[in-house]
């Protein structure tokens, strides 16, 4: 495994994670760690009902229960002032109102939280949510989205939004599909995932003050947070801190402000003590979203000789009765391919579950599998190498913004992939390749996640020992965003990343984007970037302008910086270091706060990552299992930070496919319209056996348009096409096309 990372073409200069001595020795603190005085524990009581309405709660035995200090519901709720205005808090991507919790007696879904007991210990306040008596008036309820598929409608919010990309697409005369030569039809269906780090969401909500809120909380989003919390209770944003400095993984679960965070606040400010509630892992299941289930159609037609003529895609996915969720699934469909002919569609069906949200690589994951996994049903029709019918199709430019590319590499990706994992050695014909027993398949797909960036803000501090502080608000699930910034702020300085201190994970930092859509690079990297070229010049400037410095009186285009000395170049011995310069002007440190945000690149450029995946599999023709055996990936992603968290993140997102693949799937008693897979032992993500070596590179990329970092982001494209490779390597293998993931045992036998 080691040895594809160190056969990369880019020199392996990679930092260490800066917070990993920190997180193996247990020393890092995650959100339920924090130990504050007087810390009370929250259990949820939820929902036993998929719809209907609570008739009555008697939660006079919880109360009496030891060590109970509150039984809080919509019966004695303080109430959150902004529940009263509809829609409150509303939320990117959503139509409607987030749950709005204890607000009133209606029930949405099965999980719902309906109480929350607080008591001095965690296991009394456990004991008291199984003396709430909660009785109900049912309601037919919905969950099954094959049922209901005569109601899927365009969401509203798209309706309401002419400029939104969901609207009905036609590119050229779809109906083109009649007269193609070959074509191919089939349908795909994904079923509900859940996001399961190994962290559960936690939170501490701690009243300081009647108008002061600090939240120790598992979130992506710090400052979004924030926000959302001051508006929900009508503070000033600067009364409302939190807290996100080590959060272990969340893959999107932590993007929004979810109703156990206003449960745990609410309690918090009856009690009037610090709250903490931790999720136990069935409630996982039903409180942080899902990715939703999604049911997609897709036709294509080619030429003989293996020229797309016709793409359409028709994708419906579930939501809540009470928000819609929005995500990309359609949009690969349009620019993924030179296709001239190209139709998507795009529906939701409103079910009686949570809201469904963003899960690592939202919409693109879910939609680049059905298309991936289509055009190797086309490969096959035509009787052509998959790999080969990618390359007949290539984009040279973006078909559907008839825009430039400001960088791709996908043609490197398909070479460089297919050479190290040998594809040439494929047999096409599926059954026709064994090792002992077993079927052998091979199967690759391509990938694709689009460039994003926020604005963002940062702040670098040059101390006079010599340290340079950098801070953002951003927030690090675990890409190792803090060794990054090091990296982008050593570099930018021209200093050893020991003399660099990042700062992340408070709402009191400068303005960063949430830790969301692989945008962290981009976003706060840039802001990181040109905060130190700004405090770099500073310091050159003062150089020059130091009357007793070698240097006083030089242009500072004539300087160069190695090792934080300044010296005229081509004459080190001029040199100046950079804590010399605050010495001689008797300054106890330099400071500098920059912004960063996009521009007008955006009208000139079409910004996307591009990728290959080639997958190996073994299957079991008497029981149906499969092995992966080993992966190649290789992405261009633009400018590649360090090398060791990016393969890091890149083997993450091929477990994440592989689970997506194999294994995941959330099944739903619609009798009780609950989820049965409430824990690991039925919800099955990989472990260690599951995971064979994965090899990892990326194309050397230069791209000056995306953002000063050169980055295009990486988090998402990590995970999109994998489980399309894996099911066309099991098809390869087994000749059987299975178009409902997850590829369990008795789909195969
Ligand atoms: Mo990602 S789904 O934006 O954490």
């Amino acid at each position: 495994m080691e040895k594809a990372f160190f056969d990369q073409d880019n020199n392996d200069n990679s930092l260490d994670r800066v917070d990993g001595r920190l997180k193996v020795t247990g020393a890092a603190t995650y959100a339920a760690e924090y130990q504050l005085p007087n810390v009370t524990h929250a259990v949820l009581v939820t929902s036993t009902i998929a719809k209907g309405r609570i008739t009555s709660l008697d939660s006079k035995l919880a109360e009496q229960a030891p060590g109970v200090l509150a039984v809080i519901s919509h019966v004695n709720s303080p109430g959150v002032p902004a529940y009263g205005s509809s829609p409150a808090m509303p939320q990117r991507a959503t139509l409607g109102t987030p749950l709005r919790v204890f607000h009133d007696n209606l029930i949405y879904f099965s999980g719902q939280p309906v109480a929350v007991i607080v008591a001095d210990t965690w296991q009394r306040a456990e004991f008291a949510a199984s003396l709430v008596k909660v009785q109900y008036e049912k309601e037919p309820h919905q969950t099954n989205l094959e049922a209901n598929l005569s109601r899927a409608a365009l969401p509203a919010n798209v309706q309401r939004d002419k400029n939104s990309r969901y609207h009905d697409y036609d590119r050229g005369n779809p109906e083109e599909l009649n007269t193609a030569a070959v074509k191919i039809e089939a349908t795909y269906k994904i079923p509900t995932e859940h996001h399961n780090p190994l962290e559960p969401h936690a939170i501490i909500a701690h009243w300081e003050a009647p108008d002061k809120l600090t939240l120790y909380d598992k979130t992506q989003v710090i400052k979004g947070t924030q926000g959302n919390l001051a508006r929900a209770f009508k503070l000033p944003l600067e009364n409302v801190k939190v807290q996100a400095k080590f959060i272990g993984g969340a893959f999107g679960s932590g993007i929004r402000v979810w109703p156990h965070v206003m449960a745990a606040t609410l309690a918090a400010k009856k009690v009037q003590r610090p709250v903490k509630l931790v999720l136990p892992r069935e409630l996982m299941f039903t409180s942080v979203g899902s990715r939703p289930e999604t049911i997609q159609h897709i036709t294509m037609g080619a030429t003989k000789d293996g020229k797309l003529t016709t793409i359409t895609h028709e994708a419906v996915a579930h939501t809540s009765t009470y928000e819609e969720h929005t995500e990309r699934t359609i949009l690969a469909t349009r620019m993924l391919y030179d296709c001239p002919h190209v139709s998507t569609r795009y529906r939701l069906v409103n079910l009686d579950v949570n809201t469904p949200t963003w899960m690592r690589g939202p919409g693109e994951v879910t939609g680049v599998y059905a298309l991936e996994s289509a055009m190797d049903e086309l490969a096959y029709a035509l009787q052509m190498d998959p790999l080969e019918l990618r390359r007949r199709n290539h984009a040279d430019s973006d078909p559907e913004k008839n825009l430039p590319w400001s960088s791709k590499s996908l043609k490197e990706c398909y070479a460089k992939g297919a050479a190290h994992f040998g594809w040439h050695k494929r047999n096409p014909e599926p059954r026709s390749m064994r090792q002992g027993q077993m079927l052998v398949g091979y199967g690759m797909a391509s990938s694709t996640f689009g460039v994003h960036r926020n604005y963002a803000k940062s702040r670098a501090v040059f101390q006079a020992d010599g340290k340079v502080i950098v801070q953002s608000a951003t927030s690090d699930i675990g890409p190792g965003t803090g060794t990054a910034m090091t990296r982008i702020a050593a570099d930018t300085l021209s200093l050893s990343p020991a003399f660099i201190r990042f700062d992340l994970g408070e709402s009191t930092l400068p303005d960063a984007p949430g830790q969301t859509g692989s945008t962290t690079v981009s976003s706060v990297g840039s802001a990181v970037k040109v905060a130190c070229e700004a405090l770099k010049q500073k310091l050159l400037q003062l150089a020059v302008n130091t009357p007793n410095s070698t240097l006083y009186n030089t242009n500072p285009a004539d300087l160069s910086v190695e090792q934080g000395r300044i010296f005229k170049t081509g004459n080190p011995a001029t040199g100046v270091t950079y804590t010399e310069i605050l010495k001689q002007n008797n300054l106890p440190q330099l400071e500098v706060t920059e912004e960063s945000k996009p521009g007008a690149e955006w009208q000139k450029y079409s910004m996307s990552a591009f990728g290959a995946h080639f997958v190996e599999v073994h299957v079991n023709p008497t029981t149906g299992e499969v092995r992966v055996k080993r992966v190649v990936t290789c992405a261009g992603v633009g400018k590649v930070i360090n090398h060791k968290t990016a393969r890091s993140q890149s083997i993450g997102g091929v477990v994440g496919g592989i689970g997506m693949a194999l294994t995941e799937e959330s099944v739903m008693d619609h009798r009780f319209g609950r989820y049965v897979t409430g824990d690991f032992a039925n919800y099955h993500v990989p472990v260690h056996v599951d995971i064979p070596p994965i090899d990892v590179f990326f194309i050397d990329e230069h791209d000056p348009h995306v953002n000063p970092v050169g980055a295009k982001g990486l988090g998402e494209i990590a995970i999109v096409g994998v489980a399309a490779a894996v099911a066309n390597a099991v098809f390869q293998a087994t000749g059987k096309r299975i178009r409902d993931l997850p590829i369990t045992p008795d789909k195969l036998i």
